[in-house]
């Protein structure tokens, strides 16, 4: 029976690193996924890399090496990378796998077994230096090449076709009665491209080598898409381990950026469908990030590395970014300008100022213990019950993928706690030594923070772990955000550190200050 959230990425192509788009689905999963584990569920996280198709064999060729020993060597650059961002994967799948291969081949026989699976023949539009087949409908006029612009050739392979067709009044159904897929435009955008008709799908090539072989025809390989898809199922036991696969499949939500729903909620539900396997509960299609506006491509040189910005800035800081500035679900773009304005004002002044603001009163006041709450009055009552209402909030806000508006609820929080302590002047209290009232104030701050704390954890794991330590606590279970008075009296606080530096603009070199000039035009005076 299944008893475990499962949360999957895509699996990435492996003849690029890890830039800032792949990044953004792989933390927004890890949010996600740290997120249910925070509420006591189990969790199966799953992400990985796609290594079959002609593009690697070329980039192997390239270095001189052989396919499988390309990709070993790229690997580390992906594993590091999410080591590096936090990424708390449970399962690392590569489709050169064993498992995955065995798999992969007993799910094609039974497709085939089913009478889903038939020999004939693909017809397409072959561009020869690209080894790639083209539709009528993705070319122009004059039919070149989109990729290199050389002419294509109509050529026509044997091929074994998919009954993609045969499944499409059941992918309506599957798709219309359910919030399959996510957000509503791309359910609209896939429903309209179903409802044009389907066409039986080719899944196999005799032009190319590297993949998965054709059980029953050798001089077939298994078509990267129908191979990729099943990493989903393969590496959760499909074929291995049927307990196993049966406590995590179906998948809760499948993530991606908008440009491969189609494969995941037309042609994998059809696939799962012919195998009697139950579908997916969630197909999320996310936006597409630019880069100071533009499309970022190797060619323009503006491909970001998340590793490169987590380094200068803090991993945290671009996870909060990332998943603070763009709605999840919409286009958004990444520039470093908007990433150090929210470190400044939003994690610096913000949520930094007030954890630094409550420890250094805590030691200040109370030799470092957390003081009693005596019998709080409206103030404290009010800031406690805008918590807790956001608490709540921000809770439903991720489990319905809002992850924006999810934070927007937590600086809610963090902005209630500063503007209290700015109304209250507790530094006033302590002039006039009336100790309970600032007691009152200072356990109410550290209940509130604790609570933001926990709400922070799957976002940004690092800094929820410095302010509990500041905070002298440890609490990472959901449930205990929905709980107030939980900070054992006395509870001893850890030193005050800065969370966040608050980054200087950097000045850019040709830009010659006020100062500076009128200095020179000085000196040429007196020269
Ligand atoms: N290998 C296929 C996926 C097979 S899944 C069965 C693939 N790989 S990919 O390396 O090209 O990764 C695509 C994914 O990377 C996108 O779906 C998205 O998750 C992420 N992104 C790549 N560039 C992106 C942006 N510029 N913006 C946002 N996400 C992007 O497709």
């Amino acid at each position: 029976m299944k008893n475990t959230y499962y949360i999957t990425t895509p699996v990435y192509y492996v003849n690029d690193k890890p830039h800032i788009g792949s990044a953004y689905t792989t933390i927004a999963a890890d949010v996600l996924a740290r997120f249910h584990r925070s509420k006591g569920e189990k969790v199966f996280f799953l992400t990985g890399t796609d290594e079959h198709g002609e593009k690697i064999v070329k980039a192997a060729e390239e270095k001189g090496k052989m396919p499988k020993e390309f990709l070993d060597e790229l690997i580390p650059t992906f594993t590091k990378a999410w080591k590096k961002l936090n990424i708390s994967y449970d399962g690392f799948v590569r489709t050169t796998d064993l498992m995955h291969e065995k798999a992969v081949t007993k799910f094609f026989k039974k497709v085939y077994e089913n009478g889903d699976i038939y020999l004939g023949e693909y017809e397409g539009y072959y561009c020869v230096p690209c080894e790639t087949y083209y539709t009528e409908l993705q070319l122009k006029e004059d039919k070149n090449c989109v990729s290199c612009g050389k002419k294509t050739q109509l050529m026509r392979e044997e091929s074994y076709f998919f009954k993609l067709s045969k499944y499409q009044q059941a992918l309506i159904g599957y798709i219309e009665s359910n919030n399959v897929v996510m957000p509503e435009t791309r359910k609209n955008e896939i429903l309209n491209f179903i409802k044009q008709g389907l066409q039986d799908l080719s899944i196999s090539r005799t032009s190319i080598k590297w993949g998965i072989p054709v059980p029953l025809n050798k001089n077939h390989v298994i078509y990267v898409w129908f191979d990729a898809l099943l990493n989903y199922i393969t590496a959760i036991g499909y074929g291995s381990n049927s307990k196993m696969f049966k406590s995590i499949w179906p998948a809760d939500v499948h993530l991606m950026g908008k440009e491969i729903v189609r494969f995941h909620a037309v042609i994998w539900p059809a696939m799962l469908l012919s195998a009697g396997l139950e579908l997916p509960k969630m197909v999320f299609g996310h936006g597409w990030l630019t880069v100071d506006g533009q499309k970022m491509s190797k060619s323009k040189g503006n491909v970001v590395d998340p590793i490169e910005v987590s380094e200068k800035y803090s991993v945290d800081a671009l996870r909060y970014f990332m998943l603070r500035e763009i709605p999840f679900g919409s286009d958004g773009d990444y520039s470093e300008k908007a990433l150090v304005q929210r470190i400044n004002s939003e994690l610096a002044d913000g949520l930094g100022n007030l954890l630094n603001r409550i420890i250094v009163m805590v030691e200040k006041y109370f030799e470092g213990k957390i003081p009693k709450a005596f019998n709080i009055s409206n103030p404290e009552k009010e800031l406690r019950d805008i918590t807790l209402k956001k608490a709540e909030e921000t809770g439903k806000l991720i489990d319905s993928l809002e992850f924006n508006k999810a934070l927007s609820c937590i600086w809610e929080i963090i902005d209630a706690s500063n503007k209290y302590i700015n109304d209250q002047k507790p530094w006033e209290l302590a002039k006039n030594n009336e100790k309970e009232k600032l007691g009152n104030i200072l356990y109410t701050l550290s209940e509130s923070l604790r609570i933001t704390s926990i709400l922070l954890l799957p976002f940004m794991p690092e800094t929820a772990e410095k302010i509990q330590k500041q905070l002298g606590i440890t609490s990472t279970n959901f449930e205990e955000t929905t709980k107030w008075n939980q900070i054992k009296e006395n509870t001893k606080t850890g030193k005050a550190e800065i969370l966040f530096q608050k980054v200087e603009a950097e000045k850019p070199v040709f830009e010659k200050t006020k100062e500076s000039e009128t200095k020179e035009e000085e000196k040429k005076k007196t020269d």
